[in-house]
């Protein structure tokens, strides 16, 4: 069948969901086990309070929560639902995958899926994948998770780390667009050489787990932050530049930035190079701190709740995690 001109399909959100576990810990609790001080985290950091599951929530568990009432959202059922992405690096288990024990869950019986791993950049990683899936026609709901329980890859005794990460969910659906909304462009990169400086070591085939990697703590996520807290303004800053300057943009057409959400002084400083006013600049790392990739779903649900955007408007992603990984969406929101 022919198609009309300039009808390319775009794949656009049409349905959000969001799940923060009820549990909150504070700056206050940390200080009363760990060498810090509220005063300390939130000056160095931004955060005030995380959210944190339960011992019987996995991943899968936050990520039905928010899926669900994407369904409810949009008022379909799971078995409408094509592909499931979800993006993680605290998956379930090493397999099956969390997208598989979702399917299972949520009954959606004509959908496959995977797990994709791209720590903090995961989520916008997951949207591009299931955008191409969207835009070559082949299908038309691709939901795409973006989801962490921080919490139980964690050392609550290093205070260089676990101050920074919160548990949370985030999803949203793609379906096609003929009217130019959804994801315009993404510029995503991966950098190999920052490897050193941000990881969890044990559990995989170069060291699996045994007495004495738990013994050493090598089961828990490590990092440099200074140098990752460096490699973050700098990557963050070159892939929005880039992606603005490609698609002949600038900020002045972006109605909200939306950071990845690691330290409030990393948002700041960006955006300070990006020369975005800070009423333009999505911030809820107070609320949640680092959920990982669960951060841009998240980020974009307040978005709405706060009425911060309207239809038609450019949003901007830029995101920075483990690997390194980093990259930048432009979407044109159409809801
Ligand atoms: N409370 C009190 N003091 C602390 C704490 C704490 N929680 N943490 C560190 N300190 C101390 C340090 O020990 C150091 O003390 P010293 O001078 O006596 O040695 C002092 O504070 C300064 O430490 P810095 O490391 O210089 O502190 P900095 O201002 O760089 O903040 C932080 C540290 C918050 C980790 C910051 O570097 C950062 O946010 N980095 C980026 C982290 C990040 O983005 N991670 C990405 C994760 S994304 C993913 O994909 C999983």
């Amino acid at each position: 069948m022919k198609t009309a001109i300039n009808s390319k399909i775009t794949a656009n959100i049409s349905a959000i969901g969001r799940y923060l576990p009820d549990k909150k810990l504070t700056n206050k609790d940390l200080e009363k086990h760990l060498d810090t001080s509220d005063k300390w985290i939130q000056e160095r950091t931004g955060i005030k309070v995380r959210r944190i599951a339960n011992k019987q929530q996995a991943t899968s568990d936050l990520c039905i929560n928010a899926i669900d009432e994407l369904l409810k959202n949009r008022n379909i059922s799971a078995n409408e639902i094509e592909v499931i992405i979800v993006a993680t690096v605290t998956p379930d288990m090493m397999f099956p995958s969390t997208a598989c024990i979702i399917q299972e869950k949520i009954g959606a019986k004509n959908a496959w899926g995977f797990d994709l791993s791209g720590a903090c950049s995961g989520f916008l990683f997951a949207l591009q994948t299931g955008s191409q899936f969207i835009e070559s026609g082949r299908y038309k709901k691709v939901l795409i998770v973006g989801s962490d329980t921080m919490s139980s890859i964690l050392n609550y005794s290093d205070r260089n780390s676990c101050i920074l990460f919160g548990d949370g969910a985030g999803a949203v659906l793609l379906e096609p667009s003929l009217n130019g909304y959804g994801i315009i462009d993404s510029k995503l990169r991966i950098d190999g050489t920052g490897g050193d400086y941000l990881y969890l070591k044990a559990g995989g085939s170069r060291m699996p787990t045994t007495l004495n990697t738990v013994k050493n703590n090598n089961h828990y996520l490590h990092q440099d932050g200074k140098t990752v807290f460096k490699y973050a303004v700098k990557g963050m800053y070159k892939v929005s530049k880039d992606i603005l300057e490609r698609n002949n943009l600038s900020i002045e057409n972006i109605s909200l930035f939306i950071p990845h959400q690691a330290n409030k002084r990393i948002i700041d400083l960006t955006a300070q190079k990006l020369k975005i006013p800070n009423e333009k600049v999505l911030i809820n790392i107070d609320k949640y701190a680092n959920t990982t990739a669960g951060t841009i779903p998240i980020g974009l649900y307040d978005a709405i709740i706060d009425k911060k955007i309207s239809k038609g408007d450019y949003i901007l992603f830029t995101v920075f995690g483990a690997g390194f990984t980093f990259g930048s969406t432009i979407i044109k929101w159409g809801l």
